[in-house]
């Protein structure tokens, strides 16, 4: 009987111990994540979900906006010296992304990317490094389905139509975004003529603008316009163009990516505009689950997926709280 008490002891001391040793471990863990563009709502959203994993789990998670490479690099630095395991980065640039492997394991740090993905030399993804972004094609086809649909409804004539193709051609996803909603408006017999480039110096709605507004000049014969781009951001850009050079809300049909506040705001404006949908991408998924991710592979050895493409769905302004409560983001 003794033995067995002893026993029976012993093994809720050893229990306890593992407890207290995984909960101090997980109190140890430190993880950063650095986006590019900290001012952005759907970079907001990202930290605010992985926040939920570091309070679920008990780690710490250090918050840093990087917008641009030289930022980026000391920031990486800092994590190392301050004595994080890992990080989460959107970083501002995808070509820096040999130096960005060298300068996390300089730092004895593991590395995953969300949202853009690094890119060698040789401008192909650098495939070791896990990394989770949205499935681009695919959600900028959903974007130019949603623009056809929108011109029919309008029963506007194809050929009358010119549309902004809101770029930023350095960066792969938004190519893949773009191209994947041209693609649909060719098939639906959009005229490639009246596609008209607007590269934008910098992703933010302002340099959208500006950037729009010289294809809406360039073009002054065109009446009827459609818009999509990069972000919601790019195609708000086009939109507040296309008022500033006097065309009606019902002359132009913008589709955004995203979801976040930008587009909730628009959403929620007496009248509609010409922001007339976007298509919804999980910023719980990239944050929540790209921390838990790194957590899992610095507490318990479990390396993140290489890849993880994750899904939209398409909202507009009558049906967008819907569409966030269905993929959990409120
Ligand atoms: C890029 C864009 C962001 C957002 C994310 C989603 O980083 O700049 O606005 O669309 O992709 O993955």
């Amino acid at each position: 009987m003794r033995l067995l008490k002893t026993a029976l002891v012993a093994g809720a001391l050893a229990v306890l111990s593992v407890t207290t040793i995984a909960s101090a471990y997980a109190q140890d863990t430190k993880i950063g994540f650095i986006v590019k563009q900290p001012e952005e709502p759907w970079f907001q959203d990202e930290w605010k979900f992985a926040d939920q994993a570091a309070k679920e789990k008990g780690f710490t998670l250090v918050k840093i906006g990087a917008e641009d490479g030289e930022k980026l690099m000391s920031a990486i630095d800092n994590l190392g010296a301050q004595g994080a395991q890992g990080f989460v980065v959107c970083t501002p640039d995808v070509k820096l992304g040999p130096g960005i492997v060298a300068k996390a394991a300089a730092n004895n740090l593991k590395l995953m990317t969300v949202d853009d993905r690094l890119v060698g030399a040789d401008g192909k993804p650098l495939e070791d490094v896990p990394h989770m972004g949205i499935s681009a094609t695919k959600i900028g086809e959903a974007v130019g389905q949603a623009i056809i649909d929108e011109i029919k409804a309008r029963g506007w004539k194809m050929d009358e139509v010119g549309a902004i193709r809101v770029s930023y051609d350095q960066l792969p996803t938004a190519v893949d975004r773009v191209e994947g909603a041209i693609s649909v408006l060719k098939a639906a017999g959009f005229k490639a003529g009246n596609i008209f480039d607007a590269p934008q110096a910098k992703t933010d709605t302002e340099a959208a603008l500006n950037a729009a507004t010289v294809v809406l000049n360039a073009h002054a014969d065109i009446k009827k316009w459609v818009a999509f781009g990069l972000n919601d951001e790019a195609v708000l850009g086009a939109v507040r163009a296309s008022e500033s050079v006097g065309i009606p809300a019902d002359g132009m049909i913008g589709v955004g990516i995203g979801g976040a506040e930008s587009a909730i705001n628009e959403f929620k404006k007496p009248a509609a505009t010409g922001f007339v949908g976007t298509v919804i991408i999980s910023p719980k998924r990239h944050g929540y689950e790209t921390a838990l991710n790194m957590y899992d592979w610095i507490a318990n050895n479990k390396e993140p997926a290489k890849l993880t493409l994750t899904a939209g769905a398409l909202a507009k302004r009558d049906d967008y709280q819907k569409v966030r409560k269905d993929l959990g983001i409120e």
